[in-house]
């Protein structure tokens, strides 16, 4: 695996790509657990090459302790990476990615003021500005996304067709641990109780209950809503177990 952090280097490797050379993309911001390693495993079987790039994105975090909180696993991840087959692992740094200071920034105004972006604001701002970025340096023909993250997806698809990218964005189902629980890497920081009462989150969603219900159904199991909405078919939600936030969805 070819580790690099110099993005003017990749761009002259990528110039002397083959055109016929398929290449997926699967941008993470590390501390890989096995939902990214989906990802990773579908980019391996649908492409010639695959590059994952890890970049904790400061600008997507509104909380500063929420940024500084995030677990960084480096050694492992590069391990689990080389492990799996990839061709090129991006470590870009923050000046190498925002040259421009954050200046620019990429804004859509309806869905990302919603769910997430109504609790978080100036998050999505943050992943799409970073997506655009990534997007543009990598260059692939295929990018991998997951469907936790759905409201994510949804807005990194629609920026994609809006602004006329040639990278196609992939949805991979979501993966869960054996009682439901969805991979995240904020998972390590539940404590050993909170991690027992997690699941109950999605196995609340799936439930056929107004939302109303649902809401207090988990509030009387000890999670304190974020937010539950139901939006074009889906049932998305955000929750905290102590300072840990966590979201999910279902198609309903
Ligand atoms: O889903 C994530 O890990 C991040 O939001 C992403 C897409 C890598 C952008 O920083």
């Amino acid at each position: 695996m070819i580790i690099g952090n110099d993005v003017k280097q990749w761009q002259s490797i990528r110039r002397q790509d083959s055109v016929d050379t398929m290449l997926g993309f699967v941008p993470t911001m590390g501390a890989l657990h096995q939902g990214h390693l989906s990802l990773v495993n579908r980019s391996l079987q649908e492409n010639d090459k695959t590059v994952v790039s890890i970049f904790l994105n400061p600008t997507q975090f509104n909380d500063p302790k929420d940024l500084s909180g995030y677990p960084q696993t480096l050694e492992q991840d590069i391990a689990a990476l080389e492990t799996a087959g990839v061709d090129v692992l991006l470590l870009p740094d923050f000046e190498q990615v925002y040259p421009d200071n954050y200046r620019y920034k990429l804004i859509e105004s309806e869905f990302s003021q919603q769910l997430c972006g109504a609790s978080r604001p100036g998050h999505f701002d943050g992943v799409l500005t970073v997506v655009m970025k990534l997007l543009n340096i990598v260059q692939a023909h295929n990018a991998y996304f997951g469907e936790k993250d759905y409201q994510q997806y949804v807005l990194i698809k629609e920026m994609a067709e809006a602004f006329f990218l040639r990278t196609k964005i992939i949805a991979c189902p979501t993966v869960r641990e054996a009682d439901g629980l969805a991979f995240s890497s904020r998972n390590a920081r539940l404590a050993t109780g909170e991690r027992i009462l997690a699941p109950f989150f999605h196995k609340t969603l799936t439930q056929d209950m107004s939302v109303d219900s649902l809401k207090a159904q988990l509030e009387s199991y000890g999670f304190k809503v974020d937010y539950l909405e139901e939006l074009s078919g889906r049932r998305y939600g955000a929750v905290y177990l102590g300072k840990v936030r966590l979201i999910d969805n279902v198609a309903i």
